[in-house]
């Protein structure tokens, strides 16, 4: 008796609120679906970007860059500005814990030629120091599926919304906590190149296990603000 009445005493003040806190984050969630696709699996168009499964930290670090303008996009911005950083969190924490399966890369809009193919797979895995690039998979991971938790993968996303990133980034319209590695990248890339590199891994299969990987160390002379982990600043 005793017993029963134990378990229904957890049941209502330990295990009640881990249900309603799962059922008002799919409440949560729902206006986010509305852009960023059923359970942020990505809008249909390539533009709005997928959330699913993206490292905790990296998504976390998007929400206050676009609440403190280091980000641009006005929906974003006006959705995030009053939320709360621990509210932030836990979206963060719960889009990242979605497994949901990538879709097969489209080619529709975009079809690179074999030449651009190479030089995009060049700049991906190996870099360029004549136009001082490091490899993309230096920080990205070995397979460019990103690391815990900073740092993003690079595959499974449209070459569109890839470019469009880079753009921001030469323009200023995308900043991330300095110093901005992904600034100083973006602007060492030509036309040319980001066209090539952003072809490329658009074109790449997600691989079926799409966990993220362990981060590399960044290049000494190239530090990134917002992943102290490639810095070896975190254990
Ligand atoms: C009106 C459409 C819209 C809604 C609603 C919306 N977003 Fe977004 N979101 C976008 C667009 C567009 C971008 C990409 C902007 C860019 O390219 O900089 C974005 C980017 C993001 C990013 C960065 C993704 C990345 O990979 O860099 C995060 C995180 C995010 N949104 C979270 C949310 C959350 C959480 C919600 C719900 C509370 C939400 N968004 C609702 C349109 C929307
Ligand atoms: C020195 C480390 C480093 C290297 C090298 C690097 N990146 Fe990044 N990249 C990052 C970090 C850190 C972020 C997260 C930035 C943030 O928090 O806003 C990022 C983010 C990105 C994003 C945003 C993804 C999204 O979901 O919005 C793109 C696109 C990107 N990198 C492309 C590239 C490409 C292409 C290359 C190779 C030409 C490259 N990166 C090389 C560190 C690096």
């Amino acid at each position: 008796m005793k017993k029963t009445f134990g378990m229904l005493l957890a049941c209502l003040f330990g295990l009640a609120p881990l249900a309603s806190l799962a059922s008002d984050m799919a409440e949560r969630i729902k206006p986010c679906e509305a852009c960023h696709g059923n359970q942020g699996r990505a809008g249909p168009d390539g533009y709005y970007p997928r959330l699913a499964g993206k490292p905790a930290g990296y998504l976390y670090n998007q929400m206050q860059n676009f609440s403190q303008d280091r980000r641009h996009y006005t929906m974003m911005r006006r959705m995030m500005a009053p939320l709360s950083p621990q509210y932030q969190r836990e979206m963060a924490d719960y889009f990242a814990s979605l497994q949901i399966p990538y879709l097969p890369p489209s080619l529709k809009n975009t079809a690179p030629s074999s030449a651009q193919m190479a030089r995009g797979k060049q700049l991906a895995l190996l870099g360029d120091p004549a136009s001082d690039l490091p490899a993309c998979n230096t920080c990205h991971g070995k397979n460019l599926m990103g690391s815990q938790t900073n740092v993003p993968s690079l595959l499974g996303l449209p070459s569109a919304y890839l470019g469009a990133q880079l753009s921001a980034w030469t323009l200023g319209e995308r900043t991330t906590v300095a110093p901005d590695c992904m600034s100083d990248i973006a602007k060492h890339l030509s036309a040319d190149d980001a066209a090539a590199v952003t072809g490329w891994l658009a074109a790449q299969t997600v691989p079926s296990k799409s966990t993220s990987n362990k981060p590399n160390r960044a290049p000494e002379n190239l530090r990134c603000g917002s992943a102290p982990e490639l810095h070896g600043a975190l254990k």
